[in-house]
């Protein structure tokens, strides 16, 4: 059976967090080392665009969100890390499908209906306010992510359900109307890792402002994880083992470790007490991955290298497919008449006759080279033409007294010393 092909794209706009690191990066790096699927990763920085125009920051981001990857041990061998910028067949496949999405089904995304409904619920007649095209057709931009690399799986948060579902309808669209060059993709959608809790107890997010960044040094990760909200009792009194602190020892540790200190919890360990475990846990959880990321933020160059061999890497898949999808569409070379898929089985067959050519170059070549001195001896001779009829009787009578083989190469040589010679012979 052929692999599945699973892909997830990152936005560039924010420092990676713990919440980002348990939901997505570290399932994602374990399921690249899993051989039955081939992965895709990458830095979705045309997405930044959309909802960030802060230059700075997307820029940061982006170097934090692949330093990051690295960091926490992405095998670049085993899975494909890119920046989607870097891929300029994304762009030109987000305009082709632009042409087959019809705005109906743009206008019901999650993202456009959410900014239409606060213009109304601010009393703004203009419901568009705000909305830039880019915005509106955001889910396109996603879908030509995915179609480009004909990915099977795609793992996301809940919120981006939605939009796989949209690369879907596009892709069966234009599979339909075309040719069914595109897979329809599925979203993966882990609901264990969508609840990491963050400071305040909610879903950890950026846009609750309640996150504890990934490498953030260890000083700061005590100060944060003692932020982490918790009720009154004091030491010495049970505590419901359903809290935020037990929720993310348990995204660290093991099952028997998690289990003692639920055990504790309810035996009444102190807040502080517990908090104090937690970092410690934490902490030397990340200490290995944040000297990594430490030392690849200050050596930029090496990350961007091992961007462009990503690049380059996903470049052998999405060019000539990208040349197909032209191809079905109609965008063709003025002297390609082939119609449909007719024209890669024309293709194959004018690149094997030009193959063919160019080997028998080269076997005429080499024969050439063999009878050379032959053909030089002919050349000196004082009566040319007795000397190449000569020539020629002796390797008939040669080709004749041999068996199969030997007689074929000299059969060869005969026949383009014939050739050779034919203005004496
Ligand atoms: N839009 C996604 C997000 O904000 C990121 C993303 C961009 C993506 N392109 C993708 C995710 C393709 C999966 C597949 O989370």
């Amino acid at each position: 059976m052929s692999k599945k092909t699973v892909l997830t794209g990152i936005t560039t706009t924010g420092t990676p967090h713990i919440g980002n690191y348990l939901g997505a990066i570290k399932p994602a790096i374990e399921a690249s080392e899993n051989p039955a699927f081939n992965s895709y990763f990458f830095l979705a920085d045309f997405h930044a665009l959309i909802k960030c125009q802060e230059p700075e920051r997307v820029a940061r981001s982006t170097r934090e969100i692949a330093a990051t990857w690295l960091a926490l041990g992405l095998d670049t061998d085993k899975a494909t890390f890119y920046r989607q910028t870097d891929i300029p067949e994304i762009t030109e496949l987000t305009w082709i499908l632009t042409c087959q999405t019809s705005k109906g089904l743009m206008n019901r995304a999650h993202a456009y209906k959410a900014a239409v409904d606060a213009n109304r619920d601010a009393g703004n007649d203009d419901l568009d306010d705000g909305v830039t095209m880019g915005l509106f057709s955001y889910p396109i931009l996603m879908a030509a992510d995915i179609l480009m690399f004909n990915a099977d799986i795609i793992p996301v948060g809940k919120d981006q359900v939605q939009h796989i579902e949209m690369a879907r309808d596009i892709a069966g669209r234009f599979n339909h109307q075309f040719e069914p060059l595109f897979t329809l993709p599925q979203a993966q959608v882990d609901e264990e890792t969508q609840l990491i809790p963050g400071l305040d107890g909610r879903k950890m997010s950026k846009s609750y402002n309640n996150t504890i960044p990934l490498f953030s040094s260890s000083d700061d990760l005590r100060k944060l994880i003692n932020q982490i909200v918790t009720d009154t009792r004091a030491p010495g009194e049970p505590k419901d083992p359903d809290n935020t602190l037990m929720h993310l020892y348990r995204c660290f540790a093991s099952e028997a470790e998690s289990a003692a200190m639920r055990q504790r919890f309810i035996e009444g360990i102190g807040w502080g007490d517990a908090k104090k475990e937690l970092f410690e846990y934490i902490d030397a959880h990340l200490t290995a991955p944040r000297a990594r990321y430490n030392e690849l933020m200050n050596d930029l160059g090496e990350v961007e290298a091992v961007l462009h061999k990503g690049a380059e890497k996903a470049r052998e898949y999405s060019a000539p497919f990208l040349d197909q999808v032209r191809h079905a569409v109609g965008i063709r070379s003025l002297t390609d008449n082939s119609a449909g898929k007719q024209k890669e089985e024309v293709k194959e067959k004018a690149k094997s006759a030009e193959e063919i050519a160019r080997a028998e170059e080269g076997r005429r070549r080499a024969i050439l080279m063999q009878i050379r001195p032959l053909l030089e001896q002919v050349e000196q001779a004082e009566d040319k033409a007795a000397a190449a009829q000569a020539l020629v009787a002796e390797k008939t009578a040669q080709v004749e007294s041999l068996k199969k083989k030997a007689r074929q190469k000299a059969q060869n040589e005969l026949e383009l010393l014939t050739e050779e010679l034919a203005d004496f012979l």
